[in-house]
């Protein structure tokens, strides 16, 4: 079965004017276009990964024959990266954390305001392509980390709750080199419920 691009669940000028329509269109429409075509490329040379999620390829990426791995770490990672990614913003975003993940935000990083800090921090100092993330460790408990290129938490054993892409792809037509503003104004399109549904989700 072929993995398909999820349609975007609003229009591309949505998030306007945090993350322009431009943005939106080419993001979605070519860049995460084309990691699942890739990634239903590399499949086709192993039918018996075929009925797999994406998620289960990464969190599983040494039962993926070596000649196609480096294929699917990347291409599956960016297939459930924007998955992901499109879900955890939506129109008129923004604003304090609701639910548990509020609770557990503040709990691990004082409050959202120093929380905020560290995870764009982690997102400015990712040096070249990548995300940064709020996961679940192993051990439960939250952390910020960030990755490079498609890499995802779950294939570190750790499930991720948020992230925001930091590849230029993702900012530079509108805020072009100034990734920290890109940072700062994207968390005026977070869906805090979509990320409880994913906090909750976290020792599955
Ligand atoms: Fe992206």
């Amino acid at each position: 079965m072929a993995h398909e691009l999820p349609p975007l669940p609003y229009d591309y000028a949505a998030l306007e004017p945090h993350i322009s329509a431009d943005i939106m269109r080419l993001h979605h429409d070519k860049h995460h276009d084309t990691y699942v075509k890739k990634l239903n490329e590399a499949l086709g040379q192993a039918p018996e990964l075929q009925n797999k999620s994406a998620e289960e390829l990464i969190r599983d990426l040494s039962s993926v024959p070596e000649s196609i791995r480096a294929a699917v770490r990347n291409n599956g990672g960016g297939h459930v990266n924007h998955s992901m990614f499109w879900q955890i913003m939506k129109p008129e975003g923004g604003g304090n954390p609701t639910g548990a993940i509020a609770d557990a935000i503040n709990e691990t990083f004082g409050d959202f305001n120093s929380f905020k800090e560290k995870f764009n921090d982690a997102g400015v100092k990712q040096f070249g392509s990548g995300w940064a993330w709020l996961v679940a460790g192993a051990d439960g408990k939250l952390k910020i980390t960030s990755t490079a290129n498609q890499d995802n938490p779950l294939s570190n054993g750790e499930f991720p709750i948020l992230g925001n892409d930091v590849w230029e792809h993702a900012y530079y037509l509108q805020y072009q080199n100034r990734r920290p503003d890109y940072l700062t104004a994207w968390w005026n399109t977070v869906n805090w419920e979509e990320i409880n549904r994913r906090f909750a989700q976290r020792n599955r």
